[in-house]
């Protein structure tokens, strides 16, 4: 069953231009999708709508077959969706402990231990980790918080090739193996590769593959 819904969505800024253009598709717990599409296409606005951070101007998105307007957009944002973004977003103040303990009430060290970062650099300040880590402490900071989608706004884009797989593989295993629905976007044929479905963004129309 999906666990989100997004039925007919049409979406614009400026009302020149349909950024998006009556967008539907659903999604699973359990299961990674894609994002692709060339830049300015519509890709950061599609997860914002997901997310709740805006509501579309026609069409309607469903989280447990529930419209996220009448489940309330801030509601939902805070149970329901956890966002990743391509430079970390951090507390840059605080160590990854503080940081991932902000969205949670269980102990953070062994999620970022999941996540792959040891209790000494869990306990340093965040500016003092690689980029690889500090995306892992973002990670760790999505699931200690319960929300069932974590949607990642090109996530590997500013991360070495090595490093993107990692992240990648990471964050698949967040959809198969905790039953997240997870929404990636990103410019990369390879990394979309990894994930169970595509979704082609063009001109406001959506495509949807399955690897
Ligand atoms: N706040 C805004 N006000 C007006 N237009 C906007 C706003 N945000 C985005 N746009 C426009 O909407 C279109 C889609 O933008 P969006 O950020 O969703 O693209 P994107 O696919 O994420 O691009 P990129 O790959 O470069 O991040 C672009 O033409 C952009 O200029
Ligand atoms: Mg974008």
């Amino acid at each position: 069953m999906s666990i989100m819904k997004i039925d007919g969505v049409c979406y614009s800024y400026d009302n020149k231009r349909n950024v998006l253009k009556n967008v539907s598709a659903d999604l699973e717990a359990g299961k990674m999708y894609a994002i692709l599409g060339p830049s300015g296409c519509g890709k950061t606005t599609l997860l914002s709508l997901l997310g709740g951070l805006d509501s579309p101007a026609d069409g309607q998105i469903l989280f447990n077959g529930k419209n996220i307007e009448s489940i309330g957009l801030s509601t939902h944002r805070k149970q329901n969706a956890a966002f990743i973004f391509q430079s970390y977003n951090l507390i840059d103040y605080l160590t990854p402990k503080e940081n991932v303990a902000l969205t949670s009430k269980l102990p953070p060290l062994p999620i970022l231990e999941k996540v792959g970062l040891t209790e000494e650099e869990s306990s340093r300040n965040v500016l003092k980790l690689s980029g690889g880590q500090q995306q892992r402490v973002a990670i760790a900071r999505a699931l200690a918080s319960d929300a069932k989608m974590i949607l990642a706004d090109e996530p590997t884009g500013n991360l070495d090739e090595d490093t993107a797989v990692e992240i990648t593989d990471m964050l698949k295993e967040c959809a198969h193996k905790m039953q997240k629905c997870v929404v990636i976007v990103t410019h990369s044929n390879e990394l979309a590769r990894q994930a169970d479905v595509i979704f082609r963004l063009k001109k406001g129309d959506l495509r949807i593959s399955t690897n």
